[in-house]
């Protein structure tokens, strides 16, 4: 079931489906909670799954200038307050999804009894990657999403998708295509200044996975490894025949993975 919901001035569009304990899904850059279609539809089965399209993102408004990963992160803390969900949630997040995933678990520790990270990084970006987000953002807001789609499309998938799945690829260009391109200026920028959680990762005292595609070209399976042995609790999984969009692009594997996380 697709809701919109308001929370402090924004009407957020989530799907909400099934019941028990919550797993909240948070998307990557620049798309929508419909990358999670697979994984909303085997969970809701056991769990109740939310999955929000992030602000400015989808069906969601309340774009800024700018927007952090913290300031993602409050917001899904408000809107699971809005949703009226009370217990610990497992929190998964893809990339994007990731960095606001480590956000979440400093500020809202108490809201999480699981952290699944897919495809994603513990580092900042580096003086030349940050610079060109800020370019970036201002290319998409005189030209809109092609140019995104142009740097970002041949890096998402491992060739054997691109070939395997052409229903996919052009889903996400898809999502690319039509996310709103203030949105996807913001959040460049909030990426451009996102903090180094390297650090802060051997106090992170919750159950985590960290998930990997064996070939991501944004977030490689090697850096993912690094970063996963200095959390404590935590396991790797790496996805074979799948890059940066394993959940989309091997999602039996990927499912499989989760489930055997989420109820050990
Ligand atoms: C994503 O998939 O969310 C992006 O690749 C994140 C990024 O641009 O760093």
């Amino acid at each position: 079931m697709l809701r919109d919901i308001q929370v402090n001035g924004v009407q957020f569009r989530v799907a909400d489906e099934g019941l028990g304990p919550v797993i909240l899904f948070v998307h990557g850059f620049p798309l929508n909670h419909s990358m999670w279609q697979a994984q909303i539809e085997e969970f809701s089965r056991t769990h109740r799954v939310i999955a929000p399209d992030l602000r400015g993102f989808g069906g969601t408004d309340g774009a800024l200038y700018s927007v952090s990963m913290e300031q993602f992160a409050d917001d899904l803390a408000e809107l699971l307050d809005a949703l009226a969900v009370e217990g610990p949630v497992i929190f998964c997040g893809l990339s994007m999804g990731g960095y606001i995933a480590w956000q979440f678990a400093q500020r809202h520790r108490n809201r999480l009894s699981k952290l699944i990270v897919c495809d994603t990084r513990a580092a900042a970006d580096s003086p030349e990657a940050a610079a060109n987000r800020l370019k970036m953002a201002d290319i998409v807001l005189r030209e809109g999403p092609e140019p995104v789609a142009w740097a970002m499309m041949p890096k998402l998938f491992a060739q054997c998708s691109s070939d395997r799945c052409p229903a996919i690829v052009a889903s996400v260009r898809q999502m690319v295509m039509t996310s709103n391109p203030v949105a996807i200026a913001a959040a460049h920028r909030g990426m451009a200044v996102r903090p180094d959680v390297t650090g802060w990762l051997p106090t992170l005292d919750l159950p985590t996975l960290v998930l990997c595609g064996e070939h991501d070209a944004i977030s490689p399976a090697s850096e993912m490894k690094s970063f996963a042995e200095l959390i404590p609790d935590a396991e790797f999984a790496l996805i074979a025949d799948a890059g940066h969009m394993a959940p989309m692009e091997q999602p039996q594997a990927v499912n499989a993975v989760l489930r055997r996380f989420i109820e050990s």
